[in-house]
């Protein structure tokens, strides 16, 4: 039989740290292994399938590839107008710019903020983002991500991005003058821990905004969609930002993103400014208009806050129970990060052992990141292997 992971290691670049399992299919919650174990995926392919495995994303993608799968962007298409339409008539946008990826989105809006600068005066181009944020791996997506290990082998990047401490009014404030066009910040930090924005902070920037006249650019393309219980993660404070990112599980699992304008930055750009071959492919658009329509229309948001506020409740109880074990137990929604600190792998092994995939970040924190329509029984199964993946960690 062939072997794929040998297969993988010789003709792929080795840029990621593959599992051993080999997945055959996805169904619902679960994901199916070739001799047809059944593994619950609290990954949701990091945010990407958070309607878990759907048939209507499968048919929405048939339906339109029927028709055409891709036209470019010198013609107009239904399902594209769409999905823009839905996030204008639905959210703060007034309009929509279409990528493949979230760094994608980002590098749009690093040039958004760019050519805002620009009207302004010549040297108004710096852009600021936070240590330990995570934007991407483009040159501009990874120049705004604010972790030196990324970082490191590819200086020098951008020239004018500069970065604060997360949460520290005061470090903020520092870097902050005339010069500044744009301000990219994450709700909660992901890639960072799952370590969320304080009320202080985001009101504070906000006020330097509009004092220093820049734009902020709030990445929600890990937050946002439903994860953390609301459209946008940024709605739960009282906030209008300037641009939103999206990506992720906005194309139901193929490749979409999107810039999110507000009213008044419509003009930022023209003709010619920016562009992309497959940005807002027809087909990943109608997948999109599906998740999209799913996520406004019905009470899946409700349902995530309750089921996140249930999960999180039982996950203190644990750390009541075994604070040697868990530190910290931190998000909103399903976007939960659990501090295990040195126990990380043992537990994510132990849990492989038992059917249950675990992601982690940051080094010492298991990320849970299940599909939004996990149920309360999936989500108790996951709670009995975890406590015992503890248990052996508390020896
Ligand atoms: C907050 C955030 N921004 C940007 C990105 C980059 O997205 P992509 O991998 O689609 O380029 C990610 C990916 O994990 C992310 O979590």
């Amino acid at each position: 039989m062939r072997n794929l992971l040998n297969d993988d290691k010789k003709y792929i670049l080795n840029t990621y740290r593959r599992s051993d399992l080999i997945i055959k299919r996805g169904e619902g919650s679960y994901l199916y292994d070739s001799y047809e174990n059944k593994y619950l995926d609290m990954y949701s392919g990091i945010s990407v399938n958070n309607l878990g495995h759907d048939k209507g994303v499968v048919n929405a993608i048939i339906n339109q590839a029927k028709d055409y799968i891709h036209l470019s962007n010198y013609f107009v298409s239904p399902p594209v107008i769409n999905l823009a339409k839905l996030f204008v008539e639905n959210t703060f946008a007034s309009k929509v710019f279409f990528t493949n990826s979230g760094t994608e989105s980002n590098e749009a809006a690093i040039k958004a903020c760019k050519k805002y600068g620009k009207k302004y005066h010549e040297n108004k181009f710096q852009l600021l983002s936070a240590y330990n944020s995570f934007h991407g791996r483009t040159n501009g997506g990874l120049s705004l991500t604010g972790q030196h290990n990324y970082q490191r082998d590819f200086l020098p990047l951008l020239p004018g991005v500069h970065h604060f401490e997360y949460n520290n009014v005061a470090s903020l404030r520092e870097k902050v003058n005339e010069n500044t066009c744009g301000l990219f910040l994450e709700m909660i930090q992901g890639e960072g821990g799952i370590v969320e924005i304080s009320e202080e902070f985001i009101y504070e920037a906000i006020k330097l905004s509009k004092k220093y006249n820049f734009l902020i650019v709030i990445d929600e393309i890990q937050t946002g969609l439903g994860r953390t219980g609301d459209l946008f993660a940024f709605e739960k404070f009282n906030i209008v930002p300037d641009i939103v990112t999206l990506s992720k599980s906005l194309g139901g699992g193929l490749p979409l993103g999107a810039m999110l304008v507000r009213e008044g930055l419509e003009e930022v750009f023209n003709v010619g400014d920016h562009g992309s071959t497959f940005g807002g492919s027809p087909v990943a658009c109608a997948a999109g208009e599906y998740v999209l329509d799913k996520l406004i229309n019905t009470d899946i948001l409700e349902e995530v806050k309750d089921k996140g506020r249930y999960l999180i409740s039982k996950l203190n109880n644990l750390k009541e129970i075994y604070p040697h074990v868990i530190k910290d137990v931190r998000g909103r929604g399903l976007m939960i990060g659990i501090d295990v600190g040195e126990y990380v792998n043992e537990i994510k092994e132990f849990s492989i052992d038992n059917y249950i995939l675990l992601n982690s970040t940051s080094s010492t924190v298991i990320r849970l990141l299940p599909q939004l329509y996990m149920t309360k029984v999936e989500i108790d199964d996951f709670l009995k292997i975890f406590e015992e993946a503890i248990l052996l960690c508390n020896k």
